[in-house]
């Protein structure tokens, strides 16, 4: 039996149909849930929790119709599926029903186990708050399924509404004096920054990193760079690039603008990918295979897993090729693309990859 919990006490949003939006945890944390933020007596703490039981509730809130302001619904008790009520969690708003916006809110206590995959959206939610507050690293939980778990959600400057009957929230905000309504994305993933601000990073354009991206004090994220859930860095870095879903990138690395890292999301791709301390991926440059520390990618090159790659100062073996997946985490290569004969190049390097400027570093 696995004993790797977590827990979390949150604010779940539910749609008009009793569907999870979202779940916010100011607070998660490793372990099993504490008694003093276990339910109140007469209820089960939400340890083990239960197989969802029934259909979601039916909604509480009206039919969409024009524009206006309409009465506000009551909110009732939590039992949406997989989610347990909570006693009132100090830190956390009250729960509240937003009429215009066809939402309300409800506090939960959630315990979930690392090694299972998610159950329901608050589970799913409190594994990505995880990641994102540095609690665990990238690949070190199980996620399988999580994109049949979330739901599609419209990400407002008003916070999180139903796809269904968009327009007509829009409308009802807007009447109501709470628009213009900016819609940041529609999309199963929120940006990590409106839940979770970690110390010591920079962020250039906060749509670029996804709930459940790990970045370690000292990353900058600059405009073209982009981090996906469940992956991230590990140390300072530079990320100007992308770092696909499952990527880990140690300490010291740049991700140079417009780099492509391969991730394990789509495409086909198998490998999970780490980009050793110290390594450069040039400018507008790609990687399918991990890279050891110390190691250079020039600019504009792309190393897919299966290229033949030709091996130089490697010693005896300087002028075999070998495909580049054999040199998958090898320390101190450079990557390029010879620019007379148009053959990929493993050149042996000697001593330490690149040297981050300390300025851009901190925080
Ligand atoms: C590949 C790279 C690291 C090489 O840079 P470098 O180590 O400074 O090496 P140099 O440009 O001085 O070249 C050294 C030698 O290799 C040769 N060389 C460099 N790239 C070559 C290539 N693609 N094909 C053939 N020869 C090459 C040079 O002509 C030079 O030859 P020489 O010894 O006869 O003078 C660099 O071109 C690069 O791509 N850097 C990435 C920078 C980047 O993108 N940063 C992120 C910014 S957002």
């Amino acid at each position: 039996m696995s004993s790797r919990l977590a827990w979390g006490a949150g604010l779940v949003t539910y749609a008009a149909d009793g569907v999870a939006l979202d779940t916010w945890y100011p607070a998660p944390a490793l372990g099993p849930v504490p008694a003093e933020a276990a339910a109140p007596t007469g209820t089960p703490a939400p340890t083990g929790l239960p197989a969802p039981a029934g259909p979601p509730r039916p909604s509480a809130l009206p039919a969409p119709t024009a524009a206006g302001p309409r009465p506000a619904p009551a909110p009732g008790p939590a039992t949406a599926p997989g989610v347990h009520p909570a006693p009132a969690y100090t830190g956390l708003p009250a729960p509240s029903v937003d009429a215009e916006r066809r939402v309300r809110t409800e506090q939960v206590v959630r315990e979930i186990d690392l090694d299972v995959p998610p159950a329901d959206v608050p589970d799913a939610y409190l594994r990505l708050h995880l990641l994102s507050h540095r609690l665990a690293a990238p690949g070190s939980m199980n996620l399988d399924g999580i994109f049949g778990v979330l739901v599609t959600v419209v990400r407002t400057s008003a916070g999180p509404c139903a796809v269904e009957g968009f327009e007509q929230v829009r409308a009802a905000l807007t009447v109501a004096g709470r628009g213009p309504v900016a819609v940041w994305g529609i999309d199963k993933f929120p940006r990590m920054t409106d839940y979770v601000v970690p110390a010591g990073v920079r962020i250039a354009d906060a749509s670029r990193v996804r709930l459940g991206a790990h970045l370690a004090p000292g990353t900058t994220v600059m405009h073209e760079g982009f981090v996906n859930y469940n992956a991230g860095t590990l140390g300072a870095s530079m990320v100007e690039g992308r770092i696909s879903q499952g990527v880990i990138v140690e300490a010291g690395a740049d991700i140079g603008g417009g780099a492509s890292i391969m991730g394990t999301l789509s495409g086909g791709g198998t490998q999970r990918i780490r980009i050793g301390a110290r390594s450069l991926v040039g400018a507008n440059a790609g990687i399918g295979i991990s890279l050891g520390e110390d190691c250079v990618v020039e600019a504009g090159t792309y190393v897919t897993a299966g290229a033949k790659v030709t091996l130089v100062g490697f010693g005896d073996k300087s002028g075999e090729v070998v495909k580049a997946r054999d040199l998958s985490g090898a320390h101190g290569v450079l990557f390029r693309r010879h620019s007379l004969t148009g053959a990929l190049e493993a050149v042996r390097r000697e001593g330490a990859g690149i040297r981050l400027n300390p300025a851009l570093h901190t925080g």
